[in-house]
């Protein structure tokens, strides 16, 4: 047999010290996660069988089965995140406001707060695409013993102590980071074990795909569509590739491992863009920046935005450094943009 691959639980405790304030909750609340993960990928991956037998009509399909699959991975993660005692409190694109979490003996002394986007890219499982969860760990900042507040979840993302995603892919991964580089997992099915299989994982330089709805083109502001120009410029390496599968961590997950840069823009349909910022911006732009790459609204650093509300929308620029910096200098043209 040749080299053994390392184990997400060896991973998570060789390198327990490297995470800020715990004494073992980060790793028990890496290792929730993973659980809830295995739950999800076992669901999305028969949702095509479900859809039949439910048609069938003669097989008494349980409630739970029939809900959609982003509240069914919204349950699966609060349910598990309740359970361990580690969290005072989720915030999920499914749920209108955050949900306060006692501990078990009906305190709050629990120190950590999980963000979530349980489903990501939902619209793609009726056809077989992959999709994913976002999450992204805070310290509270609210005082311990008494219930956690909106402020807990208004953080800056440069705060985020840990943040990762899963996608449902071809194969199943887990990537996250803690601040000390990203790694990525892959679930052997069969023995429901994550195996580190993308060690320290870094974009490429001379990254040459470009990931955007240009169906969208007409609406977009003038510095995307200039910078869309040049992508499409014959010119040393360009024209770029143009690839978008419409799933976010799908679509951030090959540009991470090929080069290339994400965009979702504000636009006269969506004059805040479409993608949010708490769920989906700040953790995936940890990871971005962890992995050497660079994550913006236009102007700013997304983890440098201030938060005002737990749904907030901002445009989204992610990917190679040197891709995102040239799309910030076609944006910068134009810098009354900035004011989304
Ligand atoms: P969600 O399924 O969580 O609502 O997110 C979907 C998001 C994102 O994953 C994707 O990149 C984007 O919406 C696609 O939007 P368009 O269909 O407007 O391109
Ligand atoms: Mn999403
Ligand atoms: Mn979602």
């Amino acid at each position: 047999m040749g080299h053994r691959l390392k184990t997400l639980g060896e991973f998570i405790i060789e390198h327990q010290s490297q995470f800020k304030y715990s004494e073992g909750e980060l790793s028990r609340l890496l290792n929730s996660i993973k659980l809830a993960a295995k739950l999800v990928n076992h669901e999305v991956n028969k949702a095509g069988l479900v859809d039949i037998l439910g048609a069938s009509g003669d097989i008494n399909i349980q409630g739970e089965t029939q809900q959609k699959l982003d509240l069914y991975a919204n349950n699966v993660f609060m349910h598990i995140l309740k359970k361990r005692d580690i969290v005072c409190g989720v915030a999920s694109e499914e749920e209108d406001d955050f949900v306060v979490i006692s501990d078990k003996d009906g305190g709050h002394d629990n120190k950590y707060v999980v963000l979530t986007d349980p489903l990501d890219g939902s619209s793609n499982i009726d056809v077989n695409v992959s999709v994913g969860t976002i999450f992204s760990i805070y310290h509270r900042v609210s005082g311990i013993g008494s219930p956690v507040t909106k402020e807990d979840f208004l953080q800056k993302g440069r705060e985020q102590v840990a943040a990762g995603y899963v996608i449902y892919g071809t194969s199943t991964m887990l990537v996250y980071t803690t601040g000390h580089g990203v790694n990525g997992f892959t679930l052997n099915p069969a023995l429901g074990t994550w195996y580190l299989s993308h060690p320290k994982m870094k974009f490429p330089t001379g990254g040459k795909i470009y990931s955007i709805n240009e169906g969208n083109y007409i609406h977009f502001p003038q510095g995307v569509k200039d910078y869309l120009k040049y992508c499409q410029e014959e010119e040393g390496n360009r024209p770029y590739t143009s690839r978008y599968i419409g799933s976010l961590v799908s679509d951030f997950h090959r540009n991470m491992i090929k080069g290339g840069i994400y965009i979702y823009p504000t636009s006269t349909k969506a004059p805040k863009g479409k993608l949010r910022l708490l769920y989906e911006c700040n953790p995936i732009a940890y990871i971005a920046e962890q992995a050497g790459g660079k994550a913006i609204d236009g102007f700013q650093c997304i983890m440098d935005i201030e938060p005002t509300e737990l749904h907030q929308r901002v445009p989204f620029f992610v990917g190679s450094k040197e891709m995102v910096e040239k799309a910030e200098e076609y944006m910068n043209d134009y810098p009354d943009d900035a004011n989304y």
